[in-house]
């Protein structure tokens, strides 16, 4: 089968899910000769439209791994917001080295239940958004290797697909079977360093003096949480996603929860094996 659209969508709050569900698109949309529609999910503002496919068409989605699953914030906008009408789909999801757990199996069941028939599912490792010495550096060089080679091998597999009439196919491939838990059985619960659980869904960032209120923080919040009048305050909820974090250009920004504190100490004595990518086609 010949594609005739291939769109990449994506939640990043720190960029590594994008720059992965990109890479995969432009290299299946390359070889068809096509370019990368993109859609960022990341702020509110790209959350707003019904996003509507169709046959011959592909959407490379991208999602980070919270708590083991999709980001519970960002679960109804992939049920809501994507209509497949029988497209094809490959999901993506991004995970800091500890697991992705069931993220990657609820994106297929999700995807199924809108009319996108899902052909791939890959996770792919990526520094953790809470430590440096979680999956350190990576996706890197060689995981970049594994990825373009993944894009090819889904290439290759749309390929196969034999037309049908009416931009159909002549057989609606099999959902991909990938690793995880159905019926899916919650989220993950963060431990701390104590091996008891640690409960921080109320944290919030703290600012630093340094702070020169630039806004940039207000601009990046995924949740628009952050106050516009008085950029030190967040008053909405936090999703712990750290895009303020990182894109303080003052680095005024900080979280000092106890229970969060001693979660990330727990997964940094824990994860610091290397975990290898997982790709299903
Ligand atoms: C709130 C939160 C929960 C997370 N939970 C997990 C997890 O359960 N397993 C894991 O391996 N990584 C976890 N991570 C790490 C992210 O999946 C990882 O850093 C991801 O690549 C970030 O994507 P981004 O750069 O697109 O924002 C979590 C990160 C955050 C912020």
């Amino acid at each position: 089968m010949r594609l005739k659209r291939v769109a990449a969508a994506y939640f990043s709050p720190t960029g590594n899910t994008k720059r992965v569900a990109i890479t995969i698109a432009e290299q299946v949309a390359d070889r068809e000769g096509l370019p990368v529609q993109e859609m960022d999910l990341t702020l509110p503002e790209g959350r707003k439209d019904v996003r509507s496919f169709g046959p011959c068409e592909l959407l490379v989605l991208g999602m980070p791994v919270y708590a083991g699953r999709i980001p519970n914030k960002i679960l109804p906008v992939v049920q809501t917001l994507f209509k497949g009408n029988g497209a094809l789909a490959v999901p993506v999801v991004t995970f800091g080295n500890r697991s992705y757990d069931n993220a990657l199996i609820e994106m297929c069941s999700e995807l199924e239940k809108n009319s996108f028939h899902t052909i791939a599912g890959a996770a792919f490792a990526s520094e953790h958004v809470f430590s440096p010495l979680l999956a350190p550096g990576r996706p890197d060089e060689e995981d970049r290797k594994e990825i373009l080679a993944f894009a090819g091998n889904v290439s290759s597999k749309i390929r196969e697909i034999e037309p049908g009439e009416n931009d159909g196919m002549a057989a609606v491939p099999e959902p991909v079977q990938v690793r995880g838990e159905f019926p899916i059985p919650g989220y993950y619960q963060p431990l701390g360093e104590d091996g008891q659980p640690a409960v921080f869904l109320k944290a919030k960032p703290k600012t630093a003096d340094s702070c020169n209120d630039c806004g940039i923080c207000a601009e990046v919040c995924p949740m628009g949480s952050v106050s516009s009048g008085n950029h030190g305050e967040v008053t909405g909820i936090c999703i712990k996603c750290q895009a303020c974090t990182r894109a303080c250009p003052m680095h005024s920004r900080y979280f000092d929860d106890p229970a969060m504190l001693s979660h990330i100490r727990y997964l940094t004595d824990h994860y610091q094996r290397k975990t290898v990518n997982e790709v299903f086609l």
